[in-house]
């Protein structure tokens, strides 16, 4: 069985490419709903609806014995049902990773779509671990598109943009609450300083994957260790393609599927 990892977009092949880093060894299908991205300007109802539909095709078509959702609008809006509704099935998501980091802090800030950042996921996570941090949010949603173009040089003014109000509130701390932002990671880092912590899930949800792994045999010992990855998209563009290659590495290429909705 495979490891499964989901995302809206391309994005999330950021993670998924620091996850096969630590753990190249085990067998890896990703599913980018490119037909679809951006989740994060989409409705609750929406964004579950999309995620389901994603991640039972990793199950069912897939057989993956687990799944990740990369996403942080699914994991926001999403998740929780996602995981009464399919209850034999181990699906995680990146969300709680970083809020727990991010409990490390006092004052922390947090970009992320329209979807997240209206959820107010990040924050009630973050205080369930402490309720003395103070978290600040604000939506970034213009980097996504940005990102899924091949955008990058353009970025610089909407990122002022939209870390001016969390830098204001000193924070000491700031999460980049969608697979997109770790793209931005440097120019991230230029504006808010050295100051400021940055908590990028490519750099946290593959150690916590590993430990979770680790406490878990009974999934472990059904996961094939072929080193295979396998990288499935619902719309293929030659961007797509050139993107998977940048974000993902080596000769990956993106394979075109049909989700039956
Ligand atoms: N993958 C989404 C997230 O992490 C970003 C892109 C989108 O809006 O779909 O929130």
């Amino acid at each position: 069985m495979q490891i499964g990892i989901f995302d809206s977009g391309v994005g999330g092949l950021i993670v998924a490419r620091a996850i096969h880093k630590l753990m190249p060894e085990y067998d890896y299908v990703y599913l980018g709903d490119t037909k679809r991205v951006p989740y994060g300007n989409h409705s609750a109802k929406v964004v579950y609806e999309f995620t389901r539909q994603g991640v039972e095709y990793l199950f069912n078509k897939e057989h993956c014995g687990i799944v990740v959702v990369a996403c942080n609008t699914a994991s926001a809006l999403a998740l929780r049902k996602l995981q009464k509704n399919l209850k034999n099935r181990k699906i995680l998501g990146v969300l709680i990773p970083a809020a727990e980091e991010a409990a490390k802090f006092r004052r922390v800030g947090v970009l992320g779509t329209i979807g997240t950042v209206a959820s107010g996921v990040f924050p009630a996570e973050i205080k369930k671990l402490d309720k003395r941090v103070q978290v600040f949010q604000n939506p970034a949603p213009v980097l996504v598109p940005l990102a899924e173009a091949g955008e990058r040089a353009r970025a610089m003014p909407f990122i002022k943009e939209y870390l001016e109000p969390l830098l204001k509130q000193k924070i000491n701390a700031l999460v980049l609450g969608c697979t997109h932002y770790p793209i931005f990671k440097r120019e991230i880092k230029k504006i808010a300083g050295k100051k400021v912590k940055i908590i990028s899930q490519d750099e946290i949800v593959p150690k916590k994957l590993k430990n979770y792994l680790a406490r878990h045999p009974e999934i472990t010992k059904k996961l094939s260790k072929n080193r295979k990855v396998k990288i499935l998209v619902t719309d293929l563009t030659k961007t797509t393609d050139e993107l998977t290659k940048k974000w993902f590495g080596g000769n990956t290429k993106p394979q075109l599927i049909n989700l039956k909705y």
